[in-house]
């Protein structure tokens, strides 16, 4: 693990309610983690780690607090800058879009780059070997298995050499080996290079292979 002592998260106070108030998904939350870190986060259903997740992504705005990843503030502007080059992510539920094959899934995130088609595609190919699915790079998303169409959304992660790598439950619906596999690839990725990996789990077995892990409760991260 490459590890210095920059945060690249650095998250005071954040707040985030839904239904007028009525749930508080985040409740103040205070969180840093290091550039290089590789932390686990774990806690109840309803706890609110996606809604945490999606806050590093900046994919919804808190409704108070600070939030800085990778240098940017993320109630500010240039977010989809953002998105597009520090962050990859893999969802609960992987989101392909069921009507690209799955190479063209992988290239999504390349598409606002300036990169041309013939080295995207290849880029893609060279990830979709690298997730062990070079037999399938053709297919549709709905004729893949649970476990393949998560491989499929690693390497649509990886696609743009993100900084950080936020990953919710990326084991979650496989089978032992499949997920094995899976985390074996996020591991190596986090040990070969300076990728930050943040990674909702409900596995302890998962959430110990990290090198700090994160109990989340009641929209608050226990100490
Ligand atoms: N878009 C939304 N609208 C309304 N409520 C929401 C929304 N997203 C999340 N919530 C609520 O916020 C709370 C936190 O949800 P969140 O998805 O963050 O939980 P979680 O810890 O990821 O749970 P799980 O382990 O089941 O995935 C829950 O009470 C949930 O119902
Ligand atoms: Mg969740």
């Amino acid at each position: 693990m490459k590890m210095d002592n920059e945060n690249i998260v650095e998250i005071k106070n954040l707040k985030k309610s839904f239904d007028n108030g009525k749930i508080k998904a985040l409740n103040g939350i205070n969180l840093q983690i290091k550039k290089g870190e590789f932390v686990s986060i774990i806690g109840p259903s309803g706890s609110g780690k996606s809604t945490l997740l999606n806050m590093l992504g900046a994919l919804d705005k808190a409704d108070d607090g600070f939030i800085s990843v990778a240098g940017y503030d993320l109630s500010g502007k240039r977010l989809n800058e953002f998105r597009s080059r520090k962050i990859g992510f893999i969802f609960q539920l992987h989101n392909l879009i069921p009507n690209l094959s799955v190479v063209e899934n992988v290239e999504i995130p390349m598409y606002g780059t300036h990169m041309p088609g013939g080295e995207m595609r290849d880029r893609a190919i060279v990830l979709l070997e690298y997730v062990g699915l070079s037999n399938k790079i053709n297919r549709k998303p709905t004729e893949l298995s649970g476990g393949e169409r998560q491989r499929v959304a690693i390497a649509r992660a990886l696609a743009n050499k993100p900084d950080i790598i936020l990953a919710d439950e990326p084991t979650g619906s496989l089978d032992s080996k499949t997920g094995a596999m899976v985390l074996e690839r996020l591991k190596e990725l986090h040990e070969k290079s300076e990728v930050t990996l943040i990674m909702v789990t409900h596995d302890m077995n998962v959430a110990s292979m990290a090198d700090r892990t994160i109990k989340v409760l009641d929209g608050q991260i226990q100490t």
